[in-house]
Formats: C-alpha cells, sequence, structure tokens
C-alpha cells in the first residue's frame, strides 16, 4: 500500500468547519462539534460545527427571507442561470481541492473523484443553469371568454438531506434544479463528509449567490428531523436508506410537505449467454465494484444465463483480484476504505451471512490490513433468491452471481424485489433487451452498459426506491408548483 508522502496527490487544506446561515459562517448555537474521520486510518480529520433545531430554524429564517422578499425572488432568471454557471466554473478552477476533499472525507479513489464525481457535479450545475430562464407555463382554450394560463414557480425554501457516498455530486443534484427553479436552500451535508459540502457552499458565495439562498447545518439525523418538522420549509428532498425515509414520511406529515426521495436498490445486471462476455464481465466489475460498492444503483444481483455462468464467473473473479485496494490518494488505487465503522461492520456482517446460508466466496471475504475500513473485493457464486445477500442491500464491494435459464424467468426473478432503482441487461438480441427494458419494475434500463449518468437523463426509484426523479427536466416538476390563472375578457 503506498503511504500518503509517496503518492502525487495529497489532501488539501480544509477552510471550512462552521456552518453557513444567511451568508455567515458560525459555530453552532450549542456550540457542539463533531468529528470527522478519515476512513484510512481511523484518524479525526476535523470538528465540524454540528447543528440543531435552533440552528436549523435560523436557517429557516435567512432562507425564507430570501425567498419570500430577498434579493433571490427578484432577480431575473436569467441572472441566477448567470450566478450558476459561475459557480460551475469556479468548481472547475478548485477542481482537484474538491477532489481532494472528496477523496479525504469519504475515501474513494482520487481517480474516481478527479474523472467521476467533480465532472458529474460540475455539468449539472451547468445543464441546470440553462434551465434558469426556460421555466414557461401554459395559455389554456378553456371554456367561456376567459384568458387562462399557468404560471411555473418555485416550490419555496427547500430542505435538502444528503448522503456520504458522493458528497458533492448529491450536493450539485439537489443544488441544481433548486436554484435554477428559483428556491433557497438550507442543506444538511452527511455527518461522515461534511466537508466538500462547505466548501462548494463557500464557492457558491464567491460566485455572487445572495446570503440566504443557499445555508449549510452540517449534524446527525436530528438535524435533518428537525428541518423535515420545520413549518418554514416546503420541501425536504433526501437520499438515502429507505427507513430513514419512512421516518421522514411520518414526521412531515403534520406540515404536508413535499417529498422526494432517491433511495436504495438490489438492481439485478442480467447478463445473457449471446452478450459480448467480456464486455459484460467488465460492465458487471463496474457496476458493483465501483466507489467500494457503495452505489445506490449497484448492480448487486448479478443473474448469469446458466450455459455462460462459469466462464463469466472465473472471468469476473480474474478481474476482481486484479482490484488494487489501497490508500486512495494514489491514482493507481480503484478501492479505497468504507467509509466509516458502521458501514465496515454491516458489510462483513453480510459476508459471514452469505457463507452461513451457504453460498460460495469465490474471492475476497476478508478486511483487508488492521486499520482503516477496507474490505476485499468478495465475489459469492451459488446464490439462492431468498439468501440474506441476494435481498438487503449491502453497500459494499460484494457481488453476488446467481444463474438463470430464459427470458421469462428473469424477467419474475428480477422484479422480485420490494426495490426498484435501476436494471442492466448484457445481449445482442434487440428484441430480448427492449422486452426486459420495458418489463423490469425500475427506474432506469441500462442496455450493455452500466452506471451511465448524465445531468439530462432522469433518475429515482420505483417501488421502494424513491419518490419523484432527479436529474433532467423531471426533477424540475418537484421544485416548481403550477399556477392556474384566469381573467374575464368580459
Ligand atoms: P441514512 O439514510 O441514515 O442517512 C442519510 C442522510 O439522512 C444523512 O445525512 C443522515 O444524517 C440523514 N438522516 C438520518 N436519519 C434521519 C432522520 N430521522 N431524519 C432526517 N434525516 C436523517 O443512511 P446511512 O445510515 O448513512 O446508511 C445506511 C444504509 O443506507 C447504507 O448502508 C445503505 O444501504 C443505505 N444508503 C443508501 C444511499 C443511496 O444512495 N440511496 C446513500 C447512503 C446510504
Ligand atoms: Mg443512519
Amino acid at each position: 500500500m503506498a503511504t500518503l508522502a509517496e503518492s502525487k496527490f495529497v489532501a488539501p487544506i480544509i477552510r471550512q468547519t462552521n456552518m453557513l446561515i444567511n451568508g455567515k459562517w458560525i459555530e453552532s448555537r450549542s456550540g457542539k462539534r463533531f468529528q470527522t474521520i478519515n476512513p484510512v486510518n481511523e484518524t479525526v480529520i476535523a470538528e465540524v460545527a454540528e447543528g440543531d433545531a435552533a440552528d436549523v430554524d435560523a436557517a429557516v429564517k435567512a432562507a425564507r427571507a430570501a425567498f419570500d422578499s430577498g434579493p433571490w425572488s427578484k432577480m431575473d432568471a436569467r441572472d441566477r442561470g448567470r450566478l450558476m454557471n459561475k459557480l460551475a466554473d469556479l468548481m472547475e478552477a478548485n477542481l482537484d481541492e474538491l477532489a481532494g476533499l472528496e477523496t479525504l472525507d469519504n475515501g474513494k479513489p482520487i481517480a474516481d473523484a478527479r474523472a467521476a464525481d467533480l465532472p458529474l457535479a460540475i455539468d449539472c450545475i451547468r445543464y441546470y443553469a440553462g434551465w434558469a430562464d426556460k421555466l414557461t407555463g401554459d395559455t389554456i382554450p378553456i371554456r367561456g371568454n376567459y384568458f387562462c394560463y399557468t404560471r411555473r414557480e418555485p416550490v419555496g425554501v427547500c430542505g435538502q438531506i444528503i448522503p456520504w457516498n458522493f458528497p458533492l455530486l448529491m450536493a450539485a443534484w439537489k443544488w441544481g434544479p433548486a436554484l435554477a427553479a428559483g428556491c433557497t436552500i438550507i442543506m444538511k451535508p452527511a455527518e461522515q463528509t461534511p466537508l466538500s459540502c462547505l466548501r462548494l457552499a463557500e464557492l457558491a458565495q464567491e460566485a455572487g449567490i445572495p446570503d440566504g439562498v443557499i445555508n449549510v447545518v452540517p449534524g446527525f439525523g436530528a438535524t435533518g428531523a428537525a428541518m423535515v418538522k420545520h413549518p418554514g420549509i416546503d420541501k425536504i428532498a433526501f437520499t438515502g436508506h429507505y427507513e430513514t425515509a419512512q421516518k421522514i414520511m411520518i414526521d412531515a406529515a403534520a406540515t404536508l410537505k413535499r417529498l422526494t426521495f432517491e433511495l436504495g436498490g438490489k438492481s439485478p445486471n442480467v447478463v445473457f449467454a449471446d452478450a459480448d462476455l467480456d464486455a459484460a464481465v467488465a460492465g458487471a466489475e463496474f457496476g458493483l465494484f465501483f466507489n467500494q460498492g457503495q452505489c445506490c444503483c449497484a448492480g448487486s444481483r448479478v443473474f448469469v444465463e446458466q450455459s455462460v455462468h462459469d466462464k463469466f464467473v472465473e472471468k469476473v473473479v480474474a478481474r476482481a483480484k486484479l482490484r488494487q485496494v489501497g490508500d486512495p490518494f494514489d491514482p493507481k488505487t480503484t478501492q479505497g476504505p468504507q467509509v466509516d465503522a458502521d458501514q465496515f461492520h454491516k458489510i462483513l456482517s453480510y459476508i459471514d451471512k452469505g457463507k452461513s446460508e451457504g453460498a460460495t466466496c469465490m474471492t475476497g471475504g476478508n478486511r483487508v490490513g488492521t486499520k482503516g475500513f477496507f474490505i476485499e473485493p468478495t465475489v459469492f457464486t451459488g446464490v439462492r433468491d431468498e439468501m440474506a445477500i441476494a435481498t438487503d442491500e449491502i453497500f459494499g464491494p460484494v457481488m453476488s452471481i446467481l444463474p438463470f435459464n430464459g427470458v421469462d424467468e428473469i424477467i419474475e426473478r428480477a422484479n422480485s424485489t420490494y426495490y426498484g432503482l435501476a436494471a442492466a441487461v448484457w445481449t445482442k438480441d434487440v428484441q430480448k433487451a427492449h422486452r426486459i427494458a420495458a418489463a423490469v419494475r425500475a427506474g432506469t434500463v441500462w442496455v450493455n452498459c452500466y452506471d451511465v449518468f448524465d445531468a439530462a437523463a432522469p433518475f429515482g426509484g420505483f417501488k421502494m426506491s424513491g419518490m419523484g426523479r432527479e436529474l433532467g427536466a423531471a426533477a424540475l416538476n418537484n421544485y416548481t408548483e403550477s399556477k392556474t390563472v384566469t381573467m374575464s375578457l368580459g
């Protein structure tokens, strides 16, 4: 394992650990701070201001004022777009620093942070900057002598609660449509990874986005819950576990907030015998192991048609063994540590369950080293649909391979899950591909590819994988209200 000193990239200086309310970087009202931990060596990176209900209340006052009567409500839509483009330019100018913060706090390989997280986040802000002055209503021919039209208005103050797996990218997915629509924001970054979001908010200030438009209140679940309950917030956007979403739904009932959820998955990745096998193997490896397996859309049920099963297993196991686990600041590393102790223990316990339920561990299955949250790339075969490793979201580098026979069987088995976030199919037969694409109950289907994301393409879940869509024009629906205006023409 290369040490930090040997690698080309180094951890950046941490500039900001306070919370941002109404344009001021301040301590929490309670004075409390929490530690964010380096997943490589379990040491403290920094202590970050911890918000509670009083801080949330102050943030809501700022966001309300900026929305109801402040500069944001008066600004021309095109000027909002211009400020968003400025923010994207500043992100690009500070790409190395932001990628370094992401790697330091989350543990993801610097090569991935630079090649995926940052470009996608920048692209997302630019894409939505373009939408700012293009949200139009309709004119509607109603009965009688009336002029009827709709206005598309911002939903208001948005509480945005994000997870730790793609901290900066999740912030961009949430800020983009909110800012384009003219909403104001209170964001709670995940307790594991607050640093890149704080720096991003500094850049938003530098870009000239007015005080109160973006507020950032770091903290734990209780801070998020205070946002969900606050009557001054109009909408909550959440990404994380479905059990958390269930709590949010209950807490939001009293004020009937608009809710959007992007939750997890147990996505089927289906490989037919007629597929380009090497492409399917590479796609299965990437679809599962990318980001240490910490992806909501991870292809964690790899279904392989019986006749190519053994060949596929041999190839995918060989590739798993080649993965470079180690220091995420080493540019050659392809797998860093899991984000924290909770996730690390959760994953190891699923590996134990897989073994005790009778699946065969073909490679991996253990911790790497004695410090930090590193886990070997792990592949199970002989997995049956009812095993815990085939039903539950593991959120780690653990692949389950299940054999299948034919289209009808695989459609039923792919859908026998309470999740419905993503799916993929590998085949050269276009009829098969389209049949699967239509039959699988999931928000995204990839054909002969995996994890292809674009700011313009909607993303979200069927069933217990979520409500509403992020990205694309679809996300703007969740950040706007439609108002009908009817005027008598005499
Ligand atoms: P989580 O759902 O508890 O946390 C996500 C965010 O929600 C964090 O910012 C957290 O502070 C906040 N939160 C927690 N409780 C809350 C509450 N009652 N009200 C409002 N906000 C609250 O997820 P966690 O504990 O980090 O991970 C647990 C599992 O969730 C993972 O192992 C994985 O299976 C899944 N997960 C899925 C993600 C996705 O992208 N869909 C992302 C992160 C986790
Ligand atoms: Mg939690």
